[in-house]
């Protein structure tokens, strides 16, 4: 008896999502139209001089800059950027010394801070043909143990119960696309790409409920208050980075940072603060990612605050209904990668994360871009032109929020573009 109600209630909860999905499909395909992108620039302008009398004319004026934008993106949205000075012990257990068809090593990396609070467990498949890869640093959305089911990985204290549930992972990936939880990993070991899977909230849970103890230990660690989880999730992307890189199969110099919505706005952010990351593929980043907060499109600060009050710092609730008074917005953010290569996505769909706000905050980041490199650096002119050799780029694609085989193919191709 029970066991058909579970059936029926799985059956009921799929046609309702199903039926939500298509609706939802029809009236966004409605409502987002065209490729054509307004000209307008955005607000406050890039040009604008926080401190000091020179104009923005040169990269030197805007290095000098960054640490004046910094600081107002901690204080205005984010809050500290975690400054724990962490000496991470790196334990490894062989999980396959023959993975993939005896092409790649798979192992299992603990890191640990000396206190034993801070825990980062990481996947990396390193591919046996290639002397020092570049790597790839991926977080998903659910944990390693769902990217790597072949394998007995360790599983976080929290994470989503969708993420286990069998039942319902067909539909799961139907909507969301089979990569919003695993990687195409034969594709990285066949162009010869390393690859490091973290679940960003085996550091801090995505929780209301868990988050706050594990900002208080970063806090203390970091000896300034940690009031958001996006940053905290940003500092662990540079921390895993920081960790392998010793490891002689990695190339130190071409290290990519690759991250889905929530982790896309994680991923931008370490890339903006962390200069010694080489590359970000931030994919449909949304609100306090790529999306202009200003545009009163997709995601409003209202929404995100209610919903995920603990990914950001409390000040950033005070620009709800007054976003254009933001004294900084995301172009900024995209800029502070500049020259370094960056991908932006969106999907046609997916108008909750305003791809056209994004790709109209890349479009003013360029100028930031063109002042290192003399050239224009971000050629695309509508959303759907996807210039891969460009350093800033924009991935645009039909349907929905979530990771498919077509944004990977485009996210690898970005990659080979920049890395070979
Ligand atoms: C929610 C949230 C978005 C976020 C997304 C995700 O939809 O509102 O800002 O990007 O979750 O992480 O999938």
């Amino acid at each position: 008896m029970k066991k058909t109600k579970r059936i029926l209630h799985i059956a009921i909860g799929g046609i309702l999502l199903f039926v939500a999905f298509v609706f939802s499909g029809f009236y966004l395909f409605l409502t987002v139209t065209g490729n054509t992108i307004p000209r307008d620039t955005l607000s406050p302008s890039l040009t604008m001089q926080l401190v000091g009398e020179k104009p923005i004319e040169t990269s030197e004026v805007w290095e000098e800059q960054k640490p004046y934008i910094k600081k107002l993106f901690e204080s205005e949205v984010y809050g500290s950027f975690p400054k724990a000075n962490v000496s991470w012990s790196r334990e490894s257990r062989i999980v396959d010394e023959h993975a993939y068809g005896d092409t790649a090593t798979v192992e299992e990396v603990l890191l640990e801070d000396s206190t034993k609070t801070l825990r980062i467990p990481v996947v990396l498949v390193t591919p046996k043909n290639v002397e020092q890869a570049p790597l790839i640093i991926a977080a998903s959305f659910c944990a390693s143990h769902t990217a790597f089911p072949e394998y007995s990985v360790s599983r976080p204290a929290v994470y989503p119960s969708i993420c286990d549930n069998k039942e319902t992972e067909p539909l799961k990936h139907f909507i969301l696309g089979r990569y919003i939880e695993s990687f195409p990993v034969e594709a990285f070991i066949q162009n010869g790409y390393a690859l490091a899977s973290f679940y960003t909230g085996s550091l801090v849970p995505d929780s209301t409920e868990h988050a706050p103890r594990a900002l208080e230990t970063l806090s203390q660690l970091s000896e300034q208050p940690v009031t958001g989880v996006i940053a905290a999730w940003a500092w662990g992307y540079t921390q895993v980075m920081h960790a392998l890189e010793t490891d002689p199969r990695i190339d130190a110099n071409r290290v990519a940072l690759y991250g889905h919505s929530r982790d896309g706005k994680a991923a931008l952010l370490a890339g903006a603060f962390d200069e010694s990351v080489d590359m970000v593929i931030a994919h449909q980043s949304g609100t306090g990612g790529a999306k202009p907060a200003q545009r009163a499109v997709g995601e409003p600060v209202s929404d995100m605050m209610k919903n995920y009050p603990y990914w950001f710092d409390h000040q950033f609730s005070t620009y709800a209904g007054r976003e254009t008074e933001l004294p900084v917005d995301q172009h900024f953010l995209i800029a502070m990668m500049a020259p370094r290569p960056l991908l932006l996505t969106g999907a046609r769909q997916d108008k909750w994360a305003d791809p056209k706000g994004a790709f109209m905050a890349a479009r003013d980041a360029s100028f930031v871009y063109s002042l290192y490199t003399g050239i224009d650096s971000f050629t695309a002119e509508e959303l759907t032109d996807f210039v891969p050799q460009d350093p800033l780029a924009f991935f645009m694609r039909p349907l929905n929020h979530g990771v498919r085989e077509a944004d990977w193919e485009a996210f690898i191709t970005f990659l080979n573009a920049h890395f070979k």
